[in-house]
């Protein structure tokens, strides 16, 4: 059975999965271009999304705009989703049972946009989605091919709000990924 965009935004919005369900003020859907290029993955929704339904409203949210204007892109040209759709209290790191649980909707957005390049955006989602023991510090910016996509990972932009000397960093890691998709 396919789902579509609006099949999973229902599955979503009613997902009782895992206990994040109760805590939750409401489950955050990836948002942006269902033809981007680019798919932004990263860990989970902060408090302000979890009150806004919408990811990266918050003071990272800031510094992810800074860093697409710097390099050209909007968000309206890019997708940008999290590993799990439901804010953990306290801005704790995902526990696994919720990963798992909360996976196959990560699957579903790849699935439907078939992205060329897929950024992880901080430790979590590049584990999560690359490498199980990758190291943000050593491999951001290292590129891996996987079925016709191909995978990096940078700063999440909160770890450049408690360090901004990540962010130059960061920013030449997103210019390179606009060449990649230029290429
Ligand atoms: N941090 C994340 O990982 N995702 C968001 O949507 C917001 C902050």
């Amino acid at each position: 059975m396919e789902y579509t965009w609006n099949d999973i935004q229902q599955h979503i919005a009613g997902c009782t999965q895992c206990p994040l369900s109760q805590t939750r003020s409401r489950p955050v859907m990836g948002r942006g271009s269902h033809q981007a290029e680019i798919m932004l993955i990263a860990e989970a929704p902060g408090g302000e999304e979890d009150r806004q339904g919408i990811p990266f409203v918050g003071r990272s949210g800031e510094i992810l705009d800074r860093l697409l204007k710097d390099c050209g892109l909007s968000r309206e040209e890019i997708y940008i989703t999290n590993i799990l759709k439901c804010h953990p209290p306290g801005n704790r790191d995902p526990r696994e049972e919720e990963k798992a649980a909360c996976f196959p909707y990560l699957k579903y957005e790849t699935f439907l946009l078939k992205p060329k390049i897929i950024v992880c955006l901080g430790r979590v989602a590049a584990q999560r989605i690359i490498s199980p023991d990758f190291k943000i510090t050593r491999q951001h910016g290292a590129w891996i091919c996987r079925k016709n996509c191909a995978l990096t990972a940078t700063y999440h932009p909160s770890a450049i709000l408690r360090d901004p000397s990540k962010y130059e960093i960061a920013r030449e890691d997103f210019c390179e990924i606009v060449r990649k998709r230029d290429l």
